[in-house]
């Protein structure tokens, strides 16, 4: 075959180069056509669309033409044309083909319409369908403007450690790291095991939040944020949990609780604007298939302001909505851990926007945020979104060494493991506030899906760690 350098198919369906040859290289979605002449819809990951490859069978040989089927990979060289039936305004007419990867028959992506669940089982065959292809080039979208959005404010991209020995949410829901041998685990005089000739020395785990190393950084740096994998072995079999995820934490010294909900505020509609700038075409395709609304939705979210109010008023929402016959699965008072149900119908049923709850209980939040005058709450943040319940979580932190050195102890936060981090209060403390936006959870947003083992290329849930 003739060596003629590739060009990608976004770029083929954007030229009018016709009568150009050219060379396209890619997965067969379908093959259909006569006896005569066939036509092959290629797709090689660069957009949603495929381009259509019109072969004149009696040009080509027919043991080559046999493997030409659903899955296989192929290269092609030939005229692009303009095209009248394709529904593309380019086309190939194929002068060669060569087949560089067959594909037999028991390619499992051969019908259209595979249930998600069904997907989920060949998660590294489904980046071949339509959707996933498009979930994760906006996947890829979404995080280059997460950098943009920060990198243009003058924030700091700071990289916290994966490996920890402080559980900085405190709620014990950390997978440990070990190398020590299971079956012949070293007890101490107490009976408990003795870390000590563990690969650290010390008791670690997967981190569950880089916010605690973050702050160090926001104390020196001014402004950072961090990006990276966060592990949470919590058993909730949900739609919106995964045991790991991708975690954006911002930190922000001198902010306090009201710039941070601005800055929540103006992180999550600039992420929005910027699928719609950047991903229309997915977006557009996931539109049409799932969620007629999901175009809508997400406009509505950029023209609308976050509605911002206490957790005690909330309750009292919810209470009322309570004394009116609504029902919640879960008990709602002043005190109580709001469920996503509760979330949600603040967000869906009576504001029917977006919702910025603070100043929450503090026995129902972590021991560093900041303590109001009341002695009853902190200066927590929560952002609760449509369909999804809780997408940020964050707070201003208590800059005071005595309050956040007590209710560390009250909370059973041993200072052994984050006196490092009781050191920023002790050396030129400062307010500071930030938080964390789920990344996946943005996902679920941005796309319409419903599921968050569909945002992520290969989802770590209870019982499943494959691929
Ligand atoms: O509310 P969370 O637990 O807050 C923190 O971890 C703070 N340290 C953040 C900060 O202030 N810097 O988690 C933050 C967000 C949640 O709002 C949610 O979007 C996401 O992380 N999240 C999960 N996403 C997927 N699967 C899980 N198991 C998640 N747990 C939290
Ligand atoms: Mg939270």
């Amino acid at each position: 075959m003739e060596k003629i350098s590739r060009t990608k198919i976004i770029d083929l369906l954007a030229s009018d180069k016709f009568g150009t040859t050219i060379n396209v290289k890619g997965w067969v979605r379908t093959r259909r056509g006569s006896k005569q002449v066939n036509f092959i819809a290629l797709n090689d990951g660069s957009t949603i669309n495929n381009i259509q490859v019109v072969v004149d069978l009696a040009n080509f040989d027919e043991e080559m033409l046999k493997l030409i089927t659903t899955g296989a990979c192929i290269s092609v060289n030939g005229t692009l044309t303009e095209s009248v039936g394709s529904g593309q305004s380019a086309e190939v007419q194929a002068t060669e083909i060569e087949v560089l990867g067959a594909a037999d028959n028991t390619y499992p992506l051969q019908k259209k319409g595979h249930s998600m669940e069904f997907l989920r089982e060949v998660a590294h065959l489904r980046p071949r369908t339509n959707t996933f292809g498009a979930i994760f080039r906006i996947r890829h979208h979404m995080a280059i403007a997460i950098h943009k959005f920060f990198h243009d404010r003058g924030f700091f991209y700071f990289h916290t450690p994966i490996v920890t020995g402080s559980d900085c949410e405190g709620a014990g829901q950390m997978f440990q790291v070990t190398t020590m041998n299971l079956y012949d685990l070293k007890h101490d005089e107490t009976g408990a095991i003795d870390y000590k000739n563990d690969f650290f020395g010390k008791q670690t785990s997967l981190t569950v939040s880089g916010q605690l190393e973050g702050e160090l950084a926001a104390m020196s740096l001014g402004a950072i944020y961090t990006f990276g994998p966060t592990f949470r072995a919590e058993n909730s079999n949900t739609p919106r949990h995964l045991a790991e995820f991708w975690m954006i934490e911002p930190e922000v010294a001198f902010n306090e609780i009201e710039d941070n909900m601005q800055l929540a505020e103006d992180f999550i509609k600039y992420c929005l604007q910027w699928a719609l700038d950047n991903c229309m075409d997915d977006i557009q395709f996931l539109n049409n298939m799932f969620d007629k609304e999901l175009i809508d939705r997400l406009n509505f979210v950029l023209s609308n302001e976050f509605v911002r109010l206490t957790y005690t008023e909330g309750v009292e929402i919810l209470e009322k909505a309570v004394a009116d016959g609504h029902k919640f699965e879960f008990p709602i008072f002043w005190g109580a851990d709001l469920a996503s149900e509760h979330e949600r119908y603040l967000v869906e049923n009576h504001f029917k926007k977006p919702v910025i709850l603070t100043d929450y209980p503090k026995e129902i939040k972590s021991f560093y945020m900041k303590q109001n005058e009341d002695g009853k709450t902190v200066r927590a943040m929560d952002v609760l979104f449509p369909k999804i319940g809780e997408i940020i979580g964050g707070s201003q932190r208590e800059e005071d060494y005595e309050k956040l050195s007590r209710r560390a102890k009250e909370m059973g936060v041993p200072e052994k493991d984050i006196w490092w981090y009781m050191d920023t209060r002790r050396y030129g403390t400062a307010p500071h506030s930030g938080f964390g936006l789920g990344f996946e959870r943005l996902l679920l947003f941005v796309t319409g899906m419903s599921n968050i083992r569909d945002v992520i290329p290969f989802p770590r849930t209870p019982n499943n760690a494959e691929f």
